[in-house]
């Protein structure tokens, strides 16, 4: 969000009892802008911010962090017994190692630098061959969303690159209820690697054109 967007949503939690739930999930990986403070730092007692190791680690870990004004400890301690009555220790305390090692730093250094250079070759990949779609969102992340024309049939896109051997999601189930949707195609780049990605496109552009 903009600085004026951002003054203005603290603003709003500033009236009553609002909070703001922070869900910084992608904060990690950021490459081509400074890195943004968050809400959380500016209004402690109005944001509960939200982390997790699935981008940055793997989300089979099912790790992430809470920090929340202290007054609602309490209760979200009691939420997450209800929920699953804790995460697991032994991977909590060898997280807990790994940061305190500095290896997580070390960790996100190399790959922010591999994850750039996949996303340079995924964003130069689409503009080559597949120049109908619309990227947007590459600043930050591990996707990339491409916007197919207006009127383009999504579902049909996705089948046949489905039976070129590439299987994507699209944005219609991003959308709720009767929202009008955008057809939009999602490129994740967390796990192919800079050759298959170009393969990857290759196949969508011949999905594209009906092949
Ligand atoms: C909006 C959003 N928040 C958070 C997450 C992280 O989810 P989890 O930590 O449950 O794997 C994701 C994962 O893709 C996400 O899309």
């Amino acid at each position: 969000m903009s600085p004026a967007r951002r003054a203005a949503l603290l603003d709003w939690a500033s009236v009553g009892k609002r909070l703001i739930l922070e869900d910084d999930y992608d904060a990690e990986y950021r490459y081509d802008r400074q890195p943004i403070g968050s809400l959380q730092g500016l209004a402690p007692e109005r944001v509960i911010y939200a982390g997790s190791a699935s981008k940055t680690l793997a989300p089979g870990l099912r790790l992430g962090w809470l920090i929340a004004p202290g007054s609602l400890a309490g209760q979200l301690a009691a939420v997450k017994m209800a929920n699953d009555r804790g995460s697991a220790s032994l991977e909590q305390l060898a997280l807990a190692d790994f940061l305190e090692a500095g290896e997580f730093d070390r960790h996100l250094r190399r790959m922010r630098a591999v994850y750039r250079d996949r996303r340079t070759v995924l964003l130069d990949a689409l503009r080559r061959h597949a120049p109908q779609l619309t990227p947007e969102g590459a600043s930050a992340g591990l996707h990339v969303v491409a916007w197919l024309p207006d009127g383009a049939d999504e579902a049909r896109v996705i089948d046949r690159a489905a039976g070129l051997g590439v299987r994507l999601p699209g944005m219609a189930r991003n959308y709720l209820g009767s929202a009008p949707r955008r057809p939009g195609l999602l490129f994740g780049y967390g796990r192919p690697g800079e050759r298959e990605i170009v393969e990857g496109v290759l196949l969508v552009a011949q999905a594209l054109r009906g092949g």
